[in-house]
């Protein structure tokens, strides 16, 4: 018997809090048709996770955060990296529990509902693109102080700096640093990871030389005082060096196209956290060991002086600074990979207009979505100074983070008996924790991001009411992917 029910549109409130069933979300394999190839492996994986997150911050933060807590800045970089650690625990459990593209957007569909869903990918929108536009700002700097080293003469001004600052009308580096991605990521996924891992060796290689050369300058009378502004300067530079971890979870956005992602996600995760902790205290313990905390104040190019002021030669700052500049090259092409899998989940589920969903059939990538991506990603980048949008991106995925260990806690609950590749460990202690940690660091952000991330919000709201709503795949009766 045929019975044809006719269509009964449900309350906002319910439609706002619908969860997308997590069998949906996880639904999307190459067999069902114009999904993503699977070819990464755990070594480029945890290559994407480093490459995400040793970019611009630990280039250029030394010099912001030195000054706010002195030498215990290396407590302020372990407070950041146990942020980034619990809450990367906590995005190994759900993304091996839904291994998706789309990240937090996706765990939050399945745990919390549609709006809360969309909030975050709004969120994610900050961490990656938004992101991936600042570190393009900071590619740009760096390649100045290069070519000031090599040339004794700096990028023209006006064609080298944000419009309005220094005599500056469009940042063209930065612009030309997008459009190379866009190029890369055009050419599929495993070509972008093999172009990243090679990228973040040097990364790590320059670092490795930034401690090995500034241990010869150590000298343990600069550790002191060692708190000159107190707990409450340690606590200002934890939120201002928050931003150097930001790209783990980037990780987790590459599900779709890894081999069995059960185990592969998780192990990549911790595996990068290791790698960029270590990294991070060690170079942040030489720095301040090197040069008394007095000299940081200004310090744009931090690591490069510090080898400057210490050998008193140029060579050394002319080799990190080329690091520099391959490494910021990684973390925005990173970046920007991460977003466009974001954009593609929304889009497959009707948050977003169509073609961000579209998959080019020959290349297996979303290629138009990169594009489009690309271009608006341009236009922050070649306008606005770097720190205008720093802070707004540690808020964003500080706020993603939050919600993330709210997830793995719902999903427990709800979920309880679901296969899960990796289990926090000491649950419920770690996402508490994990939550705790981030607003701390939340509440150390200036008030201008909060009301930057407010005007934000409003307009991402307004677009989820008048297009979204309406679109979701679920208010259309149909599970993303499976139409
Ligand atoms: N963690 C990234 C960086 O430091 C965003 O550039």
């Amino acid at each position: 018997m045929s019975t044809s029910t006719p269509a009964v549109t449900p309350p906002l409130l319910a439609r706002l809090l619908r969860l997308k069933p997590i069998e949906a979300i996880t639904a999307h394999s190459k067999e069902q048709g114009g999904d993503l190839r699977r070819s990464i492996t755990l070594f480029q994986l945890t290559m994407i996770g480093v490459g995400a997150t040793i970019g611009t911050g630990i280039f250029v933060i030394l010099g912001d955060a030195v000054p706010k807590a002195g030498p215990a800045v290396v407590l302020s970089f372990i407070i950041a990296g146990i942020t980034a650690g619990l809450t990367a625990l906590c995005y190994a459990e759900l993304a091996s529990s839904i291994p998706a593209s789309g990240s937090s957007y996706s765990y939050t569909y399945a745990t919390m509902g549609e709006m809360v869903a969309y909030i975050v990918g709004c969120c994610l929108v900050l961490e990656y693109g938004v992101a991936a536009a600042t570190t393009a700002v900071g590619w740009s700097q760096y390649l100045n102080e290069l070519a000031l080293d090599m040339f004794g003469k700096p990028i023209p001004a006006a064609i080298s700096n944000p419009f309005g600052v220094n005599g500056g009308i469009i940042n063209l580096p930065a612009v030309i640093l997008i459009f190379m991605c866009c190029i890369l990521l055009i050419r599929g996924a495993s070509e972008s990871a093999k172009t990243n891992a090679v990228m973040v060796v040097v990364k790590i290689a320059v670092l490795i030389m930034f401690i090995a050369i500034g241990v010869t300058a150590f000298h343990s009378s600069n550790l002191h005082p060692f708190m000159p502004l107190g707990v409450a300067g340690v606590g200002a530079a934890a939120s201002n060096i928050f931003f150097s971890y930001i790209g783990l979870d980037a990780v987790s956005t590459a599900s779709e196209e890894v081999e069995n992602p059960k185990r592969v996600l998780p192990l990549a995760i911790l595996f990068g956290l290791l790698i960029v902790t270590v990294l991070y205290v060690l170079v942040a313990l030489i720095g301040v060991g090197a040069q008394p905390y007095t000299e940081f104040s200004g310090n744009e190019a931090g690591l490069a002086q510090i080898l400057r002021n210490v050998t008193g030669a140029s060579w050394p700052s002319v080799i990190l600074s080329m690091g520099a500049i391959v490494s910021i090259f990684s973390v925005t092409l990173v970046s920007l990979y991460g977003q466009t899998r974001i954009l593609f989940a929304m889009a497959r589920d009707g948050m977003l207009p169509k073609f961000f969903a579209k998959v080019h059939a020959r290349r297996g990538t979303p290629v138009q979505n990169t594009i489009v991506l690309c271009v608006l990603t341009a236009i922050p980048a070649a306008l606005v100074p770097l720190d205008v949008l720093a802070d707004l991106v540690s808020m964003g995925t500080l706020v993603a983070f939050t919600v993330v260990s709210v997830s793995v806690m719902i999903l427990r609950r709800t979920r309880p008996d679901m296969a899960r590749g990796f289990r926090v460990p000491f649950y419920p202690i770690t996402p508490i924790l994990s939550i705790l940690f981030c607003l701390y660091l939340i509440i150390g952000l200036p008030i201008q991001t909060f009301v930057l991330f407010g005007v934000w919000l409003t307009l991402a709201i307004i677009f989820y009411f008048g297009y979204s709503v309406r679109h979701s795949a679920l208010e259309n009766g149909r599970a993303a992917g499976t139409s």
